[in-house]
């Protein structure tokens, strides 16, 4: 059930993020290093289930960007090339734009930063460490092709890292240059009632449907594994 929240035309906060895209986030955070130093140490057994546990929580959030509160969903916040070059411009020009949930930009970096983690998890699972470990689907192509999904498995993280530095720095800029703390929020959930848009309606999905979303990318990744 959706409980809508009727905002305050001026709340000294606003709560914006949902608890599921919180957790999401900061676990993400801690399985991407995670999956890092378990391949840099050669610890393939963690390797696989940080590996898997992250495709998981990333098919958790495509599941939430179609079913999830308000400013979770896709739709909030994928937007055209057009709107978010219109975006920059704005933003280059000094105007003052409010988002309850990811600006046009945010948004499209969040879009990228899924689909390549997607794409590392994906490539994971049909990659081997030229010893005796091997992702789950290994078998299902031919030797030649794992060794071409392998060395792609390690390009794609290289572009992760590249990513993930300028989605810091992105971060670091919106605090610094634009006095605008986008972390705080990821952290309670809450931002300043003066960086939301007033009158905005922020739709909250019950925690119960995020456990069903997080059950069904479960299920998934279990049946790819066993
Ligand atoms: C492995 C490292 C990281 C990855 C893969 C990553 C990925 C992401 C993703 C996918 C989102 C979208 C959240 C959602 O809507 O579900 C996001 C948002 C965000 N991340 Fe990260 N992140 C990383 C590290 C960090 C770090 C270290 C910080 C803090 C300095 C940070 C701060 C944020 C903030 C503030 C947002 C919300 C941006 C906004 O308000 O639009 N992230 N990140
Ligand atoms: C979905 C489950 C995953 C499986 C089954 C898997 C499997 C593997 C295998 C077999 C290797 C060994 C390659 C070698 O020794 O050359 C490897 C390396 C590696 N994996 Fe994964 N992986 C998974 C997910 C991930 C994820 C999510 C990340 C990071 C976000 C990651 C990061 C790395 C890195 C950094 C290496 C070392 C690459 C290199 O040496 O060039 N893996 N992985």
């Amino acid at each position: 059930m959706e409980v809508p929240l009727p905002v305050d035309p001026k709340p000294s906060t606003v709560a914006v993020w949902d608890m599921p895209t919180r957790l999401f986030h900061w676990s993400i955070v801690a399985l991407v290093f995670t999956s890092w130093l378990s391949a840099d140490q050669g610890y393939m057994r963690v390797h696989l289930w940080s590996g898997m546990s992250l495709l998981t929580l990333v098919l958790f959030r495509i599941g939430w960007g179609l079913a999830g509160s308000s400013t979770a969903r896709f739709r909030d916040f994928l937007h055209r090339p057009r709107a978010i070059a219109g975006y920059l411009k704005d933003m280059a020009g000094g105007k003052k734009m409010l988002y309850a949930g990811h600006n046009p930009a945010g948004g499209l970096m969040v879009a990228v930063l899924l689909a390549v983690l997607l794409a590392q998890a994906a490539s994971g699972l049909f990659s081997n460490d030229g010893l005796k470990f091997s992702g789950p689907l290994a078998l299902l192509v031919s030797a030649d092709m794992s060794d071409r999904l392998t060395r792609l498995h390690g390009i794609i993280f290289d572009i992760i890292l590249i990513l993930v530095w300028l989605h810091v720095v992105a971060v670091g800029f919106y605090l610094l240059v634009k006095g605008d703390n986008l972390v705080r929020p990821m952290i309670t959930g809450k931002k300043k009632g003066a960086s939301v848009p007033e009158g905005a309606i922020i739709v909250f999905a019950h925690p119960a449907r995020a456990l069903g979303v997080l059950t069904l990318s479960a299920a998934i990744a279990a049946w790819i594994l066993f």
